[in-house]
């Protein structure tokens, strides 16, 4: 912070007088984007070319906007995941549909949405976050984020094997499920 204030070249790090980067819940005109982002996620996939985002249709989408969070830069959506109730575990909620915007990857913008969307559950009151992945970098992401795999339990091992009958069968190991005490 001191060398980007005081020197002239900086470290690299923009200070903006405004946050920039916002996260909260979509709003029915961001239905577009999110579903933008969602069809741009698609080509994520595993070696067998499963989508390492569940496909779901704008319909599905537009029915999950009241759980929807979006993180937005300058007013221009970037990334977006959902977070819905598990109900089989009240106080634990499900987080699914995790994109971050192609041009928009690899500057932690995806472990920000994941942060301030674990906090704002925890201000809801829920003791509880879980989150179920193929994909490496999100594992990493979700490690990063306090999250622990889940390797017992009874929901998490039946949500697990529900989640891995989309994959094929020699790839199903690599489905997680991530846990997050709030
Ligand atoms: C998975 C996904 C959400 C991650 O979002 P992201 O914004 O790129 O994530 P982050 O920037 O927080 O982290 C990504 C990488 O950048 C690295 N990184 C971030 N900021 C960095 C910095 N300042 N310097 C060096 N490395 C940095 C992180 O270490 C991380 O590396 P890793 O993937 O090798 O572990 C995003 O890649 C995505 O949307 N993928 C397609 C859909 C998908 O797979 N979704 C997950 C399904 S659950």
């Amino acid at each position: 912070m001191l060398e980007e204030i005081l020197t002239r070249t900086g470290v690299g790090t923009m200070i903006e007088r405004q946050q920039s980067h916002h996260v909260d819940y979509a709003q029915p005109e961001d239905l577009d984007e999110i579903e933008r982002l969602h069809q741009e996620s698609q080509r994520y996939t595993t070696v067998y070319g499963t989508p390492l985002v569940k496909p779901l249709d704008r319909g599905a989408l537009e029915r999950l906007l009241p759980h929807t969070l979006v993180l937005s830069h300058r007013d221009i959506l970037i990334g977006k995941l959902h977070a819905t109730e598990l109900p089989e575990a009240p106080q634990t909620q499900l987080i699914s549909g995790f994109v971050i915007g192609e041009n928009h990857q690899d500057s932690q913008h995806g472990q920000l949405l994941v942060t301030e969307t674990l906090g704002r559950l925890r201000e809801r009151g829920y003791s509880a976050a879980a989150a179920i992945t193929a994909s490496d970098r999100a594992k990493r992401l979700f490690q990063r984020s306090g999250g622990t795999a889940a390797t017992r339990g009874v929901w998490q091992m039946q949500r697990l094997s529900q989640s891995r009958q989309r994959y094929h069968p020699a790839e199903r190991d690599s489905v997680e499920l991530y846990e997050f005490q709030l």
